[in-house]
């Protein structure tokens, strides 16, 4: 989605901003922009595309100036255009650059249009440039007339303003959208996402709703909240370096984070798990007495988060006997739900501001849940500041599009959350031998996974097989049937091929129309009590002269032959077997990816957090 920066320094901005722009790239964007004001008067270039694209403008003519804006657009309101690009303008004395939608944006275009104001763009953006224009025009600062407007936006939405008028002040505001402060010595930036800043500091405010903040030539940041009142906020220390703005020694940000799972498994599992089993307060001091009276959980996100949360129905019915519901976000948040006495509602999110997800736990709130718990990897981000309770994953930033590392750490904390939901319900004799395996085998994933990704290799031999395709099953049953969705999705994100997945007891009822010589077969394959019923399903694809592929167990007997290739995963806990065979498909769909050409870290179409809905 878009992305914005802003700085006001005693040195030349252009090129912090520029910076901030190619670490926003991973978002996914369709266009580039940046205005600078230089010896009073506004300068901008605008360039459709990557961001290489504007740096290759900016190489034939630099934008000197203390005080800027940039922005990465994805289209919403008009085509990828340079006129649509941002910063808009108005009068060649206001840049804004805006994430998020403005919802009433045609009633005020229409109202401006009445009074002379004329527009160069199809964007919603733009009037605010010129709602702005009025503003400065009556006399007001960037500061109060930010403050007057926003009243008048519908929608969500991050902005960022300079104007000629003030050629030391930045404004931001934010509704909906997230932006934060970077606070430097004798300077100050803007962004909506810490990372793009931390070529310049480690040190962020992160904006509240209805937040209006100026910053000024020497550092100086005023805030003021929805009401107007003048706040502090708390000035935060970004704790994950900036090593994970690069790729280092991988080819991609994605190959990179799923070498990193072993380590930020063993993160996400840091000081929760004593002797005894989890410590439930990890879930923060209301939790035990949270738990012990929940009666169903529903649990609520999106895309890959939608997965780890069907995965955690098997893990909390099975394992601590609560039932549990699963929803998309953007379903539930249109439906009526009947919730019943004593549930708890839990989001789960990598970024923790993809705008259903958050619609959702707002809407949550009006239904009488018990509280709400929210499974998340960005500290400070919406979803955490409004849920009741929160777990962090602990993941670090990904980058990569195609979420993997915050797939298998938010596994990791919704085991936690199933072993302390049973712990505060009480457990029998049987149930504290169960968790007590569990506890032990969770302390040795982060080794079992680094075993897993010595499969590279061997994966990497195989995706050849695929590189021609053009559809693909996935099959898996019980807790790997969300493995198998989870499977197809990443291998259609990010290598553009039609994926599906099937609970492989759904094989003969449909799917199995589908397979012939053209359509490989991929099953998720543990030694467990489904094993059998399993390989029943596998042996009616290879009698359809079907191409299997399928990851198992060595011990299980299937043998690698002609029509059926076997790789060999290693041996955990049957409980935790899903966040294990995640891993080689995760790499399969990588590796498919590369031998295609696509654009493994930013495939087209798509944007790292989705905050419009
Ligand atoms: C996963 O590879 C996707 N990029 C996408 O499905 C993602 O998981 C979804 O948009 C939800 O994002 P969130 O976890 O940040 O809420």
């Amino acid at each position: 989605m878009c992305g914005i920066v802003a700085a006001v320094a005693q040195r030349n901005v252009q090129g912090i901003l520029l910076e901030g722009l190619r670490r926003l790239e991973y978002r996914g964007y369709d266009s580039a922009g940046m205005s600078v004001i230089d010896a009073g008067a506004l300068t901008r270039k605008r360039a459709l595309g990557k961001v290489a694209a504007l740096d290759a403008q900016l190489a034939a003519g630099a934008l000197p100036g203390h005080t800027g804006i940039a922005h990465t657009r994805w289209a919403t309101h008009g085509k990828p255009s340079e006129a649509n690009a941002h910063p808009h303008h108005s009068y060649e004395q206001i840049a804004v650059v805006h994430n998020g939608i403005i919802e009433n944006y045609e009633r005020l275009k229409a109202r401006l249009e009445a009074k002379g104001y004329s527009f160069t763009s199809e964007t919603d953006t733009e009037v605010i440039a010129h709602l702005m224009f009025e503003r400065i025009q009556q006399g007001l600062t960037l500061f109060d007339a930010t403050a007057q407007i926003v009243s008048e936006l519908g929608g969500a939405y991050a902005l960022g303003l300079i104007s000629t008028h003030e050629p030391d002040v930045v404004v931001g505001a934010r509704q909906g959208s997230p932006l934060v402060v970077g606070v430097g010595i004798d300077e100050a930036f803007l962004a909506s996402d810490p990372l793009a800043l931390l070529q310049v500091t480690d040190r962020f405010i992160y904006l509240e709703e209805g937040d209006v903040v100026e910053l000024r030539g020497l550092g100086e940041i005023r805030i003021r909240d929805r009401s107007g009142r003048a706040v502090e906020r708390p000035v935060h220390t970004f704790e994950h370096g900036d090593g994970a703005a690069h790729k280092g020694e991988y080819r991609h940000f994605m190959l990179k984070e799923i070498f990193e799972q072993p380590e930020v498994i063993a993160t996400a599992l840091e000081g929760r798990l004593s002797e005894e089993g989890v410590l439930v307060e990890s879930f923060g001091p209301e939790a035990q007495a949270l738990f012990a009276r929940a009666r169903q959980v529903h649990i609520i996100a999106c895309g890959t988060s939608y997965h780890a949360g069907l995965v955690a129905r098997y893990w909390l019915e099975r394992y601590a006997g609560v039932p549990v519901q699963v929803e998309v976000a953007s379903e539930y948040r249109y439906r009526h739900p009947v919730v019943l006495d004593d549930t708890l509602f839990v989001t789960l999110s990598q970024s923790g501001e993809t705008a259903d997800t958050l619609a959702a736990l707002r809407f949550a709130k009006t239904l009488g849940y018990i509280g709400s718990l929210a499974i998340c990897n960005v500290p400070g981000s919406s979803l955490v500041r409004e849920s009741d309770l929160t777990l962090m994953t602990r993941a670090g930033p990904e980058i990569g599009v195609a979420s993997t590392k915050a797939f298998t750490t938010q596994l990791v904390a919704l085991m936690l959350l199933t072993l302390a939901m049973g712990k505060a319900q009480g457990l029998d004799d049987a149930q504290r031998a169960e968790q007590a395996e569990i506890v032990a085998a969770l302390k040795t994933l982060p080794r079992v996974c680094q075993k897993a990704l010595a499969l590279d290799g061997a994966i990497e031999a195989l995706s050849q097989a695929f590189a021609e395709k053009h559809h693909a099953l996935f099959l898996g049953r019980g807790a790997h049937y969300p493995i198998a969705l989870e499977g197809a999705l990443k291998l259609k994100e990010i290598s553009y091929i039609h994926a599906e997945a099937y609970p492989a007891g759904e094989l003969k009822h449909g799917p199995l129309a589908l397979v012939d010589s053209e359509m490989p077969v991929i099953s998720v394959a543990p030694n467990d009590d489904l094993l059998e019923k399993l390989k029943s399903n596998l042996q009616e694809v290879r009698a359809r002269g079907g191409q299997l592929f399928v990851f198992a167990e060595e011990s299980i007997g299937i043998r690698d032959q002609q029509d059926v290739r076997v790789l060999g995963v290693p041996v955990i806990h049957e409980s935790l077997t899903p966040l294990l065979y995640t891993l080689p498909l995760q790499l399969l769909s990588y590796h498919v990816a590369v031998l295609k050409g696509t654009d493994v870290d930013q495939p087209r179409n798509l944007a790292k957090s989705v905050t419009v809905e």
